[in-house]
């Protein structure tokens, strides 16, 4: 009898006040973008509308609740909880401490926030009608770039534990006839492979199990095309990146009044969270944006974001590297070293990585076996140790960076025979192994401290040390934690990312101007959670320049080229043992940040020159390419079997274009292509790059065009033969 009046005092109450709030409007803005909530007057909140900012008064949606055309669509919610009339996949689902299921969430205040004149925060706080919970949906709006981060953060009010099931970070609806899905699927040496499809009702979702890397199957970030198919240049687009190195659920749900429901966060899947009297936790950002105009908009506003917000050292060029791994392997002595530094030096290189290997003594790292875990150089091949190689590449000019991979052990390694205890396991049961090794559990703190000491250790190796790669070869599997009680055994997924970012950021504290790049045998871990610490990835180990086009294409719809790390390998490819002509190999590197990842003496002859001039042509071009606006050209999805992209400079005044032929093209084809992205008013004068001595200059070459020309009627190219390329430098005269 006690508990009904509670209840009903808390209804009355509620009723009461949300009364007040008269159909109160809460806009999140940004210079294009505008989302809108309602607040009803029974303290509901509806999600309104997302897309092209409104500028004019919304009195319009203020009246829509009444709609009697609605009644069998009820208005969506902003972040629909499992409870009262939701019938969908919910945003939030929770498990009271009495045991009851449901959730209703009501409208408790809003507020918005200038962090500085760019960004600003709105946060919106919703609690249970009932119970003793509160939930902030956070919106942070970058007004320039147009996006706008949301996530999610729930409160334990009550005395008592509850149990948190499913928490997204973002919910969007969107009606529209028709929805286009662009996803991205792939496997090792072939990630980021693009798929479209047209959604039809019921449930889609992607997502991810194997716990610390997020994009060698699926992705977590989407494109959502209303009314047909993605396009470059028109039609309206939604993206979303959910900011999370951990598993993920994106869910793409079509009703029956054709309206669809996005969801994306953490997976739910075997993630109780328990929150505990007054504890609250909070889900990553997912980072979304929108275009009234194609996809190439999308793009371009995740790559000023990132830049900027997503990526350390955003504004400096990146250097030109060489990294030892497909040079050398695990097969190195300090001579092999040295005498790569010296090839790179004379070509131009500025940066040598080493790679795997460099590590064990008691279990040597002579192959992917043993040693990790063992961080001390190993003295039969580098008995001067790492400072020697560091100073080597210094003097020569280079800097110097090394590989590691702290979240790993080897079985053979003294790390795991000291410490089983911090090694990923699930009770009793075999500790399987990935590439030969274990996982660190780094949900427990004295591993994170681990992980910090590890790159601390690795950083004293040597004071010329400017650059790590930070690897993670495997995923999870046989999940569980001898840190975490058997109760909360399912707090492992987040709470092993949780400390792998709190890693980072005490690294990042000590370590501000060392590069780091971030690596997951190859494009595993790429996201917008882990990037923020890193400065590049690397995005595939598959380094032939046919496969690099497309894992590029997809990558960089969302990523930008100045973290995209873009290596020339040898040919024939160790992982596809395709042939490729040295200049394709480099037109194809250079769209991205380049580098080199082979033997470097074995470039001979005039491909020694080639190469070295191609290195010193980027470090002209390298502005446009890494601070540039990316003008996707032709696609290599599409069927010519052409690709084609530019990078355009802020003023319009510079830009470098990439053509490259992926197939045989019979005598009858002829590549063209519109060059979108110039500004019709000025006149450009072109000049082609990368030329080789057995190829004429194109007809193109010390021609001038105008912006126009180039726009409305293109460019011819005679670039038909399988892997034919072209780059041209347009400048405005
Ligand atoms: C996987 C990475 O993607 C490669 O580039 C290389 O670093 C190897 N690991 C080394 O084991």
């Amino acid at each position: 009898m006690k508990k009904i009046l509670i209840v009903l005092i808390v209804l009355f109450a509620n009723t009461f006040l949300y009364a007040r709030q008269d159909n109160r409007i809460i806009r999140v803005e940004t210079d294009k973008l505008g989302m809108v909530f309602l607040v009803r007057e029974d303290g509901i909140v509806n999600y309104q509308y997302f897309g092209d900012k409104i500028s004019s008064d919304l009195s319009v949606y203020s009246a829509r609740q009444k709609n009697p055309l609605l009644g069998e669509c009820p208005e969506p919610g902003l972040f629909p909880a499992y409870g009262e009339r939701n019938v969908f996949e919910p945003a939030l689902r929770l498990v009271h401490a009495d045991g009851v299921l449901t959730t209703g969430l009501i409208y408790v205040s809003d507020k918005t926030v200038k962090i500085d004149g760019n960004i600003s925060e709105t946060v919106i706080r919703l609690k249970d009608r009932i119970y003793p919970i509160s939930v902030d949906i956070h919106f942070k709006a970058y007004k320039k770039e147009n996006i706008i981060c949301q996530h999610s953060e729930i409160f334990n009010e009550g005395e008592k534990e509850i149990a948190v099931e499913k928490m997204a970070s973002a919910y969007v609806p969107l009606h529209s006839q028709s929805c286009y899905l662009t996803h991205f699927s792939g496997a090792w040496a072939a990630e980021m492979q693009l798929y479209e499809e047209k959604l039809t009702p019921g449930i889609k979702k992607i997502e991810s199990k194997k716990g610390i890397r997020t994009t060698q199957s699926e992705s977590p970030s989407f494109l959502l095309s209303l009314n047909g198919p993605a396009n470059e240049n028109y039609g309206e687009v939604y993206a979303g990146s959910l900011a999370w190195s951990g598993n993920y659920q994106l869910s793409f749900e079509l009703d029956e009044c054709e309206v669809l429901h996005i969801l994306g966060g953490m997976n739910p899947f075997a993630s109780t969270w328990h929150l505990a009297q007054g504890e609250s936790v909070s889900t990553p950002e997912m980072v979304l944006t929108y275009s009234p105009a194609g996809i190439g908009q999308i793009s371009r506003n995740y790559h000023d974001w990132c830049r900027k917000y997503s990526l350390q050292h955003g504004d400096q060029i990146r250097p030109i590297v060489l990294n030892s791994w497909e040079g050398a392997y695990f097969s190195f002595n300090e001579e092999t070293i040295t005498e790569m530094i010296d090839n790179a030096a004379e070509m131009g290189v500025e940066m040598f990585v080493l790679d795997d290997g460099w590590f064990g003594n008691k279990y040597p790292r002579n192959s992917d076996k043993a040693g990790l875990g063992d961080w001390q150089p190993n003295t039969t091949k580098l008995p001067r140790g790492i400072n020697y190689l560091a100073k080597y590449a210094v003097d020569k000019g280079l800097k110097f960076g090394i590989w590691i991979e702290p979240e790993m052990v080897s079985p053979d390694s003294e790390l795991a025979k000291k410490h089983p205890e911090w090694i990923v396991k699930s009770g009793d049961r075999e500790i399987l192994k990935i590439r030969n090794q274990w996982m660190l559990d780094l949900s427990n703190p004295e591993v994170q401290d681990f992980v910090v000491k590890t790159f601390d250790n690795v950083m004293a190796l040597s004071p010329y040390i400017s650059y790590i790669k930070w690897d993670a070869n495997r995923h999870v599997t046989n999940v569980g934690s001898e840190y975490l009680s058997a109760d909360r055994q399912t707090h492992f997924w987040i709470a092993y990312i949780k400390g792998l970012y709190s890693a980072y950021g005490r690294i990042r504290a000590k370590y501000p101007e060392t590069m780091i790049q971030l690596c997951s045998s190859g494009g595993g871990r790429l996201d917008f959670g882990a990037l923020r610490y890193h400065d590049e990835f690397w995005p595939s180990d598959n380094t032939n320049p046919l496969n690099r086009v497309f894992i590029q294409y997809g990558t960089n719809l969302f990523f930008p080229a100045i973290a995209t790390a873009s290596h020339v390998s040898t040919s024939p490819n160790h992982q596809t043992g395709m042939n490729t002509p040295l200049k394709f190999r480099f037109d194809v590197a250079m769209s991205g940040r380049l580098g080199m990842e082979l033997q470097p003496k074995d470039i001979v002859g005039n491909d020694r020159v080639f190469a070295t001039k191609a290195i010193e042509t980027y470090k002209k071009i390298r502005p446009l390419i890494q601070f540039g606006d990316l003008y996707r050209l032709i696609s290599p999805y599409q069927e010519g079997g052409w690709s084609s992209l530019m990078y355009v400079n802020k003023d319009k005044s510079q830009a470098v274009f990439f053509a490259y032929s992926i197939r045989f093209h019979e005598r009858t084809k002829f590549f063209e292509c519109r060059l979108n992205g110039l500004d019709p008013a000025k006149k450009y004068k072109v000049t082609e790059l990368n030329t080789v001595a057995t190829r004429k200059y194109l007809w193109i070459n010390n021609k001038i065009f105008s912006g126009e020309e180039l726009i409305k009627k293109g460019l011819e190219l005679d670039i038909k033969a399988c892997f034919d390329s072209a780059v041209l430098l347009l400048t405005e005269i």
